[in-house]
């Protein structure tokens, strides 16, 4: 019998992550299955001990079950655990290994794909809601001259800075705060564009920056980088490298075999 995994999410039709990881085990020759499974709004815990009852292997876990995710591991990765929201499980016997592979996806989509070091550049970070906190650790560990955290609501950016201070240099605000200033990368990881809206950003910060990247995706530019590129930024990309990345760091945990993932990046952009 084949090993299985599944993506576990509501709603959950959209996913890509069956045919991304369908896609990386025909490439390593892995015996595994990949599917995408609804569970019911009230219905995570049990769907995921049945799956891990009936010899289930691991999965992965998309909105709007991050959190409850972590609450449910009974171990954490060091991200997973500052990230305080779990994207991969796999399942240890009865036990349930929690991590969270997002922000190394981010991360690895910027250097390894865009070729854009993130060590001694300044960083602006838009959003401080789970998808915010869940780069933070691994931007931070790249070692950034500065990483800022602008939020729509201040005091939301200002916790995440008291949290990850540790880590590295920070500093928050709301989005007018950083109006004027000089940043090489910006990142937007609000939920605006789900709700097909902008965040209401001072324009002027797009003009100096290397790299303006949206974590969402869609066949279309964003309005977010629609708005970028209007306003002067050299270079944009979205979020599809992010998602085959996090993917494949999934699928490393799983299967200690890392995938090759640009021509899944080249095979999905051309899908969507
Ligand atoms: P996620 O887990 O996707 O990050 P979340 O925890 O609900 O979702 O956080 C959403 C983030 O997007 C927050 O930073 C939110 O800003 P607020 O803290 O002010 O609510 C941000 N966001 C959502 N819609 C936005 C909009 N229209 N403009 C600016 N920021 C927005």
């Amino acid at each position: 019998m084949l090993d299985r995994y599944i993506v576990i999410g509501n709603p959950i039709s959209h996913s890509k992550s069956p045919f991304i990881h369908t896609a990386f085990a025909q490439q390593t020759r892995q015996a595994m299955e990949y599917a995408a499974l609804l569970a019911p709004l009230d219905g995570f815990k049990a769907t995921v001990k049945n799956f891990q009852l009936l010899g289930g292997k691991g999965m992965n876990i998309t909105v709007p079950f991050k959190l409850e995710a972590y609450r449910l591991s009974t171990r954490l990765t060091e991200r997973a655990n500052v990230a305080q929201a779990v994207n991969t499980f796999r399942f240890d016997g009865d036990g349930i290994l929690g991590d969270n592979t997002d922000g190394i996806g981010l991360v690895r989509d910027i250097e390894s794909n865009l070729s854009i070091p993130i060590e001694g550049k300044r960083i602006l970070l838009l959003g401080a809601g789970g998808a915010a906190r869940g780069v933070i650790l691994p931007l931070l560990q790249k070692k950034p001259l500065q990483l800022s955290i602008a939020n729509r609501t201040r005091h939301k950016a200002e916790a995440l800075k008291i949290q990850f201070d540790v880590y590295g240099n920070i500093t928050a605000g709301n989005f007018t705060e950083f109006s004027g200033k000089k940043f090489d990368i910006i990142i937007n990881a609000t939920s605006a564009g789900l709700h097909d809206e902008l965040p209401i950003i001072p324009v002027d910060i797009f003009i100096h920056a290397n790299l303006v990247y949206d974590m969402m995706y869609s066949s279309k530019p964003t309005r977010f980088l629609a708005l970028a590129t209007q306003n002067g930024a050299s270079r944009i990309a979205d979020g599809i490298g992010m998602l085959v990345e996090q993917a494949a760091e999934s699928f490393y945990l799983w299967r200690n075999i890392k995938p090759q993932t640009k021509p899944i990046i080249a095979l999905l952009k051309a899908l969507i």
